[in-house]
């Protein structure tokens, strides 16, 4: 036949909040070869309640997996050549299954929902001093993070308790529950986890780079149901390594250097700062998370975060709450006809606010509004919410470092919105950048797979690694006009915070 001989491939799955990816990459020149994306359905089952179906998590893997290698068969590309699949995923968001019948025992609850705000609240009160980062796992108390989730879970669903006492109980995140499905399940499946997204139970210690034996005490978690922790670039099964989305994004947007910073627009909005080896602390509302550790014998490295909960999410609320759109797309098209919010703010708190506030009983609100407001304000005002969040986070980490970004690189669904690039830009005052391949995430993910020790098909040496092309935005707007509006943008948070009290 004429099969195209291209070397060796690299894939990654990519697990998202919204939505599912599989993708395969030539290893040579990281160019991306095909891919398929199916969208993933959330629940709300309560209010402030965000759940997904984990058997349809692990179908959308499957159909992803077997529709990219049909496109790899019809454009004559050996789907043999295949050499290492990594994955990566939504973080934090935390399952349960039985290991002997294979079959998860509740829904997975996604890292957005807030059904744990009252024992957030609780811990917080009985621990004081406790509101702030933990030194041992780098984040606040929040209804964020797993441990609180796996705590529900298990206070509150009565097949879970019964799981746990009788040893059949496995605990993992996303990244966890795929690997030990996809090496076998419950016919001996690899139930381990990566460093990445360890760092993001509030059980896991960032420093020992283990579970934390006190942590789990003081949640009340069984060690026994946690998953085994290993590198992020390594051979597991089947399967080679994974890391969390967020640090397969920072991987993918080469930031091996301490100091260098990108930020994802997905469902949220993440942006992460390499900080090197050594953990740094934040005084002023950012997490401290592991990076990578790309092997077993290599170095951890460390990371700032500022967490975002609301980014794209809020695009979806519009189109499937409001119905103002019928397509994601249409909201750069409405936004741009107006160009203005004309004076409305938009604060899409529905999770509460995660960085640098961590108030989880802020909720969303829409102010500023006048009888000329329409729904192309309101487009506007939701582009820009999510770039006045971003402002806030990379202002955080400015004041934490001393040091001023120059520039921000982004990646992430959202950046093909220009748009949102230039409004992004302008309240920013520094220019953005964004590569041209924004499967970022994907990339990082592979890359750390093919260089899994014993794979060996990409070297993740920056000298070697292929030059990226990309697109910058410069501020246009003069430098007083976005600080009046990232001014009233500050107020309308106010309004946002402490809803209920
Ligand atoms: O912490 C949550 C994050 O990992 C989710 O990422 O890409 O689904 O917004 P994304």
């Amino acid at each position: 036949s004429n099969r195209i001989m291209l070397g060796p491939l690299v894939a990654a799955i990519d697990q998202g909040t919204s939505s599912t990816r599989f993708l395969v990459f030539n290893a040579k020149t990281a160019e991306l070869l095909s891919h398929h994306q199916v969208e993933i359905k959330q629940s709300f089952p309560k209010e402030g309640w965000v759940e997904e179906d984990p058997k349809e998590i692990l179908q959308s893997v499957y159909e992803c997996m077997d529709r990219t290698c049909e496109k790899l068969t019809q454009l004559n590309i050996d789907i043999s050549n295949i050499k290492a699949v990594g994955v990566t995923n939504q973080r934090e968001t935390t399952l349960v299954w039985d290991k002997e019948t294979g079959e998860p025992l509740y829904n997975a609850i996604v890292w957005l929902d807030l059904r744990t705000q009252s024992t957030v609240e609780r811990l917080i009160n009985k621990t004081p001093g406790r509101n702030k980062n933990h030194l041992k796992t780098g984040l606040p108390i929040s209804t964020y993070f797993s441990a609180v989730k796996l705590r529900w879970l298990m206070d509150n669903v009565e097949k879970v308790h019964e799981a746990v006492l009788s040893h059949r109980a496995m605990f993992g995140t996303v990244d966890s529950w795929l690997i030990w499905c996809l090496t076998g399940g419950k016919k001996g499946g690899v139930h381990c986890t990566d460093v990445t997204n360890a760092s993001r139970t509030m059980l896991f210690n960032i420093h020992t780079m283990d579970w934390d034996p006190e942590l789990c005490k003081y949640f009340d978690i069984p060690m026994e149901i946690l998953p085994k922790v290993r590198s992020s670039s390594e051979i597991y099964g089947l399967m080679v390594s994974c890391l969390g989305d967020q640090s397969a994004a920072l991987v993918g947007q080469m930031c091996f250097k301490d100091g260098q910073a990108k930020n994802t627009y997905g469902t949220g909005c993440f942006l992460l700062k390499n900080v090197g080896t050594k953990p740094v602390m934040s005084d002023h509302g950012l997490l401290t998370t592991v990076a990578y550790k790309l092997g077993r014998d290599k170095p951890a490295c460390y990371a700032l975060e500022g967490s975002v909960a609301i980014a794209g999410a809020v695009v979806r609320w519009l189109k499937d709450n409001l119905g103002i759109i019928q397509t994601s797309t249409e909201l750069e098209k409405l936004a741009a006809d107006v160009g203005t919010s004309y004076g409305c703010y938009f604060v899409p708190a529905f999770s509460g606010l995660y960085a640098p506030y961590w108030e989880p009983s802020a909720r969303g609100i829409i102010c500023g509004l006048t009888q000329f407001t329409n729904r192309s304000h309101l487009a506007f005002a939701a582009l820009e919410a999510v770039c006045f969040q971003t402002r806030e986070i990379l202002d955080a980490m400015n004041q934490d470092s001393g040091i001023h970004l120059s520039q921000l690189q982004v990646d992430g669904g959202m950046t093909s919105n220009r748009l949102l690039m230039q409004l992004q830009a302008d309240i920013l005052c520094i220019p953005v950048v964004k590569p041209s391949m924004p499967e970022t995430t994907a990339l990082g993910a592979a890359m750390a797979a093919g260089a899994a020790e014993g794979v060996s098909v990409w070297s993740l040496n920056p000298e070697d690694l292929t030059e990226v092309t990309s697109e910058k935005f410069e501020p246009q707007i003069n430098p007083e006009e976005s600080e009046l509006r990232y001014a009233r943008w500050k107020k309308a948070v106010q309004r946002a915070m402490n809803w209920e009290t």
